[in-house]
């Protein structure tokens, strides 16, 4: 079994739509794979479907009932704002243990690849505490992360990149995914990649095409396996 952190330089950028393309690669490879949501804010149970369990439950080709949604994103709050204040809003607040622990077993399944999607990006805090960096380190797992090619998006990654190489996370691949209206994909990837030597950098281009975007997941995929 392996698993797989996939984490962002913020919300919005494309995570769960490169969680499912790798959920859609693998499975037609015959790979049994399975995926975790835990920490959803934003949800309405009238945008289910939408939603990134929704997204993820139809990737694993899974009906999605109170079961599946509950076993996909058990911690699912209103808000669309970070989960701290998500759940305070409710007046709940995420057992950052209980988070970990869940975690920790959906990753002791020996039989299937699984990917975990975090929440907004890297430092997004989860309680008073405690962040998406936190559960990272705690989880110890290979971390795949997700960036735009928007102006500032080099900043922003090599920040990322920083703060996760700092707490000795094991960094598989940078997935530069094409921002509308964004700047040049290969000027963006050849700078990462001058200040970030020895990562693997994937590009995803903004598609509708299932088959470019089964093209990145198979170069992804054989990056990060
Ligand atoms: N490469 C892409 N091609 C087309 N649409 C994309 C691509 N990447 C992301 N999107 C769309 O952009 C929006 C945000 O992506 P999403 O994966 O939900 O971000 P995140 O999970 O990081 O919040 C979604 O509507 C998603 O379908
Ligand atoms: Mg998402």
């Amino acid at each position: 079994m392996s698993a797989f952190f996939v984490t962002a330089t913020g919300t919005d950028i494309g995570k769960t739509f490169v969680t499912a393309g790798l959920i859609r690669h693998l499975r037609r490879l015959g790979h049994k794979v399975d995926a975790f949501k835990p920490v959803l804010s934003g949800f309405e149970m009238d945008g289910v479907k939408a939603s990134d369990a929704g997204q993820l439950l139809a990737a694993l080709e899974q009906d999605v009932t109170l079961e599946t949604l509950d076993r996909m994103a058990p911690w699912r709050f209103t808000a669309p704002l970070s989960p701290d204040i998500a759940a305070a809003h409710e007046k709940r607040s995420i057992d950052f243990q209980a988070l970990v622990s869940a975690c920790r077993v959906k990753a002791a399944d020996r039989h299937h690849t699984l990917f975990i999607e975090g929440v907004g990006g890297v430092m997004v805090p989860l309680d008073a505490r405690h962040t998406v960096l936190d559960w990272m380190v705690e989880l110890n797992i290979p971390v795949i992360l997700v960036t735009g090619s928007y102006l500032g998006t080099i900043s922003h990654t090599l920040t990322a990149l920083s703060v996760l190489s700092a707490h000795n996370l094991n960094i598989r691949a940078v997935v530069v995914n094409e921002t509308p209206g964004g700047v040049s994909m290969d000027e963006t990837m050849a700078t990462i990649g001058r200040f970030a030597p020895g990562i693997p950098l994937c590009p995803l281009s903004r598609t509708t095409r299932q088959d470019v975007v089964d093209e990145a997941m198979a170069t992804l995929w054989r990056a990060v396996a």
